[in-house]
């Protein structure tokens, strides 16, 4: 190890299940640093209209729930495999938020064009403070270009998709791995291909395709990165 500082802002890209969480959390533990998986935000945001009913393809009411809408983050309250907390006024909708419905419609949201607006000036602000390990999909390329360190984490659909599988079958709930990996495949198609902040690689980032690594093979890449 040297004596050179750490990146202070580190950007972890990826597609769905590619082990961004797991690895962004190490990480932000091992360095010190805020962990901030921004794809909560918009999983917040598509459970909450799920909840009220509302018609997703109506876009502008959508966007005007995202910039209403008072989520907070913190630091996990319990040892339950969560990365942080999530509430909606002050709810705590951690799990909710992780269900099949909201899987399969978040891309959608997600899309918008204000919805985008209205929770990336957040992240932004937050990851500006320095000392972040921020997850999500443009965080290199649109929230914070700057980052010092850009990490974009990939795998194969089918091994990302037998990932979600395990998570599922582990928290005791039924999973179908066909069904699994077809909304994973379509969720990327979404995610790449939308006009706004599409899912890529940004120029200057370091690609890693984890499809062969273990979780702790991964990290001893990145935090070789980081010294
Ligand atoms: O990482 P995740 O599966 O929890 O992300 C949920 C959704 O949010 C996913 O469909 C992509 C979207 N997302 C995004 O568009 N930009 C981010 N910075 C983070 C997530």
């Amino acid at each position: 190890m040297t004596n050179k500082t750490p990146p202070s802002i580190i950007a972890l890209d990826g597609p769905a299940a590619s082990g961004k969480s797991t690895l962004g959390r190490t990480l932000a533990d091992a360095l010190g640093y805020l962990f901030f998986d921004t794809g909560v935000m918009y999983r917040a945001v598509a459970w909450m209209a799920l909840q009220r009913d509302m018609n997703l393809q109506d876009e502008a009411a959508i966007t005007e729930l995202a910039e209403k809408a008072q989520i907070d983050i913190r630091p996990p309250s319990k040892p339950d495999g969560r990365s942080c907390d999530v509430t909606l006024g002050g709810r705590d909708v951690t799990w909710d938020m992780r269900n099949a419905e909201v899987d399969a419609n978040v891309s959608v949201i997600s899309a918008y064009a204000g919805v985008r607006k209205a929770l990336s000036a957040q992240q932004r602000r937050i990851g500006l403070r320095g000392k972040v390990v921020m997850v999500g999909r443009d965080i290199g390329t649109v929230v914070l270009p700057e980052a010092d360190l850009k990490i974009y984490l990939d795998a194969s659909p089918q091994e990302r998709a037998r990932r979600r599988y395990d998570e599922l079958i582990a928290r005791g709930e039924k999973a179908d791995y066909e069904d699994i990996l077809k909304r994973v495949v379509e969720r990327d198609r979404i995610d790449s291909t939308r006009a706004v902040a599409p899912l890529r690689p940004a120029p200057d980032a370091v690609v890693i395709n984890s499809d062969e690594l273990t979780a702790e093979q991964v990290f001893d890449r990145v935090i070789a990165l980081c010294k």
